[in-house]
């Protein structure tokens, strides 16, 4: 079974796909991961990131290797584990740059997730987290779930997530704000997903949206 979670930035959707994919016994793919690691490498390299041309030569020669593994998450660039380092606030600030608008790097992730996915088939199945994937990279999923929550729950959740808590309220706001803005062409794919469950996060617990899809899972 493919288990799609498509949703905004602090919707929660890493915890909540994280937790129902160990709960039914399933592998786990954080697609955001695989964006967030070509950012990384872009940067890295010293490539300015608007020249899309060279981002998507970036993108391909890449080796990215991520672990399934719903408790134990592992990313790999280059054969550095970019694990820690994928999830840093210039990273987090530049990637949408990256993803949202250069379709030639979208192309060769997608195709990789969607190698990804069938590889795990035949073990059951993956939950996937994404912005696309209900719409995009596996359209053919069992269960698809969009899951949102309001601007200032994300930030609430953000917030607790970024543990030196050098962040302000306004820094967060802008992260959060901007993203989603620069985000809203991926977000469009979203809001056209067909079937798709939408599930609201904001006064929900981690373990009752948990609940909800695992209930909807096994209908
Ligand atoms: O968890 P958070 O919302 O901070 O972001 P993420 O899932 O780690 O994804 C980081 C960025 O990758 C997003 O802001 C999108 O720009 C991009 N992304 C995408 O375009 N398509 C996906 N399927 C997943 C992520």
């Amino acid at each position: 079974m493919i288990i799609a979670v498509d949703g905004p930035s602090g919707s929660g959707k890493s915890s909540t796909a994280r937790g129902v994919a160990t709960r039914l016994g399933l592998q786990y793919l954080d697609t955001g991961a695989m964006y967030r690691a070509v950012a990384w490498s872009v940067l890295e390299s010293g490539i300015d990131a608007d020249d899309a041309e060279a981002a998507a030569t970036r993108a391909r020669e890449l080796r990215l290797e991520i672990s399934t593994d719903p408790r134990h998450q592992v990313v790999v660039a280059d054969g550095t584990d970019v694990t820690e380092a994928i999830r840093d606030p210039r990273i987090s600030a530049g990637v949408s740059r990256i993803a949202a608008t250069n379709l030639a790097v979208r192309a060769e992730l997608i195709r990789r997730q969607q190698a990804l996915i069938a590889a795990a088939k035949p073990s059951g199945g993956m939950v996937v987290e994404g912005r696309d994937i209900a719409t995009v990279v596996a359209t053919d999923a069992e269960l698809k779930v969009v899951l949102i929550a309001d601007q200032d729950a994300r930030m609430a959740r953000r917030k607790a997530e970024l543990s030196d808590g050098a962040v302000t309220s306004e820094q967060l706001r802008d992260q959060i704000v901007r993203r989603d803005a620069d985000d809203s062409t991926v977000a469009q794919f979203l809001v056209a997903s067909d079937g798709a469950v939408t599930i609201d996060s904001t006064y929900l617990s981690l373990e009752e949206v948990i609940d909800v899809i695992c209930r909807l899972a096994k209908e």
